[in-house]
Parts: C-alpha cells; structure tokens; sequence
C-alpha cells in the first residue's frame, strides 16, 4: 500500500528502534554520524568518548583501517557467494584463524550473523549432537536467571531476563534454570572474581536429580554475564560447572559473545578462566563490531558425532544464508589480523589493573550500592529510586551523553566495557566524568 504522505528524510517515524525508550529518543534524537578510534561525532559536531565499544563490539576501536579496507576490497571483488553446497576461500581462512586462537580442542566453526542466531545454532546443535549419539532423550535445556542469550526464542528461552521473556508466550518447553551467581551482601565492592558463590553451580545436581541426567542437552552459560548488567562468576563456580557437566554427560556452552575476543585480556573468557566448554558461541568482536556476523566454535567430537552417513547426505540441516559471508569473513579476518598486530588482548590484560583502581575510585558517590569489574569490563550499581527502577540509571545515562561519554545501562547497573585500545589519559576522563554525573544525580 502506498504511503498517504511523504516521509521528509528526517522525520524519525518511521524507524522503531530496537531495545529503544523510541518516545523519549524522538523527541531528543542522540545521533553519531562519524566514528575514529576511541571517539564518536554527534550530529551536533560533538565528540564523545567511547565507554562501551559501541554495544561490547568493536574491540579494536572504531574506523580501522585495515578493516575497512578489507571490506573495500572484498566487496569489489566477490560480493555473495551461496552459503549451502558452495564455499569461498574466506571464511575457510576465517575458521582456520579462529581455532588459531581458540582454547586448545575446539576444532570447527559454524558461521551466524549475530549472537542471537548463533546462540540457536548452538542449543540445536547441542540436541542434534545427542540424537546423533544414540541419546535422543537428551533434550532439556539449562539457562541461568539473569542469563543473556539474544532474542531469538531459544535464546530467551534459556535466558533469565524477566522483560525479555515475559511479553513473548510459552517459550520453549523444557528449560530449567540455574541460579543468577549475583550476591549482593557477601560480594559488593569486590575487586575481580567474587569469593562467595561458587556452591551455586550445585544447582545443576538438583536438576539433574529432578529430570535424570539422559534427559539433559546441555547447560548455557555466559561466562560474564554482560547485558543484565554484569554479573561475575564466582572463583570456582565455572571449574565446577565443568565437573558436573562433564560428570553427568551434558554439553556445555560458554556463551562468549561479549567475552570474546580480548575482552577479559586473553582470545576468550574460557582461557581466562581455565575452562573450556564444548561449544563457544561468540559475535561482536568477530568483525570488530563491523559487519554482522556470529559463530558456534565446537570440539572435534561434536562435530564429529555429526560426520556419519552417506557422504552425499547434509549432516546438520541448519544455515543461514549469510552464513560466513564473503565480505563478512574478510571483515573478520582483518579484525583478528589488527588484534594480533597491535597485540589488543594483551593490552586488555594489561590494563585491566588501571580500569579496576579507577573504577572503584567511584565508592562512596552517591546512590553507588556495588562496583564490579573484570577485565576490561566494569560495571556501577545505583541504589533505584523508590518506585522507579531504571530511571536514576537512564538519567545518568543521558547526562553523560550531554557530558561526552558514552555508557550503557541496565536496570539501575551501570555498564561500561572501552574499546581494547583504551588509553590511560581516557580511562581517567571516562570515569571522571562519570564521577560528575553521579554527583549531580538525585
Ligand atoms: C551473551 C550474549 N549473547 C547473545 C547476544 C546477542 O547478540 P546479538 O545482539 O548480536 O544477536 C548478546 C548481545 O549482547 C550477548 O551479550
């Protein structure tokens, strides 16, 4: 049906925006129209520092040359080529380069477009794996409270995030959930990994008691839990999700889309910690934020469960049509280049002991209830005002905007994760100004 009116080419109607107030953004528009390093320009011709790397994504800063020029080139030279029966020399070297880097036994990749997609990816594989098995009876799926898994309805199935569920029916049917590994009173203000908690993986016992382990797929973990505002495992809570896991025949999936690539200083959050699961997820900081793009890094011996039959036979009827896209992979394979050569996980661990002092430098501002970080990740939760979650945060949020830093918010939680790039001299004027907004909140 044609449009009874003409949109002008600034009216802001007719894009609804994701995981956007769309209401209060149309009436005071945030706009970035340019991007270099550590900085965005407003429309206004403002810069703004860059507290979040754009939504946890671009690593290794934004505008970089090599990427964008391998985007350039790529997209000169072969645009699409079909993703099912047909390949292209890219993302065979993507895959290749990310196992490079990859814990030690992970051996494949299945390429997505997003986290979400690639979160699916891994839940269906994870059942598929155990049919293939002889174990088709395996088939329940274990998320955590306060659990991120994108929107998709497999991911906010097993994710644990009241306001992404709640709107969307029944979700899937057979999901459990662990406990969230958040407390409060035993761990506020802690520096790194919280001490208090680890007991909570326990939890998987009582499920696997409830349901009996043959009929469990797997477990899907963020490592950090990133978008319900920073939730740290425990010390010891990861090793003894792996013990169980490992003890009662369950897969287990690190959902690394924020972890990966160099943000807790090291590839992934699996070699940070010590604990390597059977399947990554990640996203993001594949591209470096650039082109959209997902993957499913497995084991070899889930990715070998599939390779029986008749040769001519599709093993795993699952794609997508931009699976490992030609432009996409390019993106990719010059993100990892400019994160190797400019040695960006490093750097992250680096620094990481500059970003934990300067964040908790905010204890004792006002309404600030708990500060917590680990690599190059932190997060400052406000007391809420009665009556009003998110609203203290959200104005916090929007001062800083006007202030010339960027952060995000969640609930009343304050998140910040910098581009790897992240200078000291910048670490100080992130957290300064952010020292500024928290003085002038009510
Ligand atoms: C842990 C985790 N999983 C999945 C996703 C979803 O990724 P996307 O927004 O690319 O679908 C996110 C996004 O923030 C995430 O943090």
């Amino acid at each position: 049906m044609a449009l009874d009116r003409k949109p002008a080419p600034n009216d802001l109607d007719a894009f609804w925006m994701p995981f956007t107030a769309n209401r209060q953004f149309k009436k005071a528009p945030r706009m970035f129209v340019s991007a270099k390093d550590m900085h965005y320009t407003t429309q206004d011709g403002r810069q703004v520092l860059d507290g979040t790397a754009g939504l946890w994504c671009c690593n290794a800063g934004h505008c970089r040359p090599k990427i964008t020029a391998a985007i350039q080139r790529q997209a000169g030279e072969m645009d699409y080529a079909p993703a099912f029966q047909m390949g292209h020399p890219q993302a065979f070297e993507l895959a290749n380069r990310l196992i490079d880097i990859a814990p030690d036994g992970m051996e494949h990749v299945f390429y997505a477009n997003s986290g979400s997609e690639a979160v699916e990816t891994a839940l269906k594989i994870a059942i598929a794996y155990h049919r293939a098995k002889g174990q088709g009876t395996r088939t329940r799926l274990i998320g955590r409270e306060r659990g991120y898994h994108g929107v998709n309805f497999g991911g906010i199935s097993v994710g644990g995030i009241v306001n992404n569920r709640k709107f969307f029916g029944s979700l899937l049917t057979g999901v459990d959930h662990l406990p969230h590994t958040h407390l409060p009173v035993q761990n506020a203000f802690t520096r790194g990994q919280p001490e208090h908690g680890a007991h909570l993986a326990d939890e998987l016992e009582r499920l696997v008691a409830l349901h009996g382990p043959e009929t469990i797929a797997a477990v899907i973990v963020e490592p950090v839990a990133g978008s319900t505002g920073v939730i740290l495992p425990p010390k010891g809570y990861l090793e003894r999700l792996r013990a169980l896991t490992q003890k009662h025949g369950i897969l287990l999936i690190f959902d690394e889309v924020i972890t990966g690539f160099g943000r807790m200083g090291a590839p992934f959050a699996s070699q940070f910690f010590g604990v390597t699961p059977d399947m990554i997820t990640c996203a993001k900081g594949l591209t470096n934020g650039v082109i959209p793009m997902g993957a499913v890094i497995t084991t070899g011996a889930v990715h070998d469960a599939f390779m029986q039959g008749p040769e001519h036979m599709i093993e795993l009827f699952h794609g997508y049509t931009y699976s490992g896209n030609p432009i996409a992979s390019a993106a990719g394979i010059a993100t990892l280049e400019t994160y190797r050569e400019e040695g960006l996980f490093q750097r992250a661990a680096e620094i990481a002991p500059y970003w934990e002092a300067a964040l908790h430098s905010l204890r004792g501002l006002p309404h600030v209830i708990d500060i917590r970080n680990l690599g190059l990740i932190g997060a400052v939760e406000l007391d809420p005002i009665a009556g009003e979650p998110t609203k203290r945060a959200f104005a916090a949020f929007l001062d800083a905007y006007e202030s010339g830093i960027l952060i995000r918010t969640t609930g009343d939680i304050i998140a910040m994760s910098p581009p790897l790039i992240i200078e000291k001299a910048q670490i100080d004027e992130l957290i300064g100004k952010l020292a500024t907004v928290l003085k002038r909140l009510h």
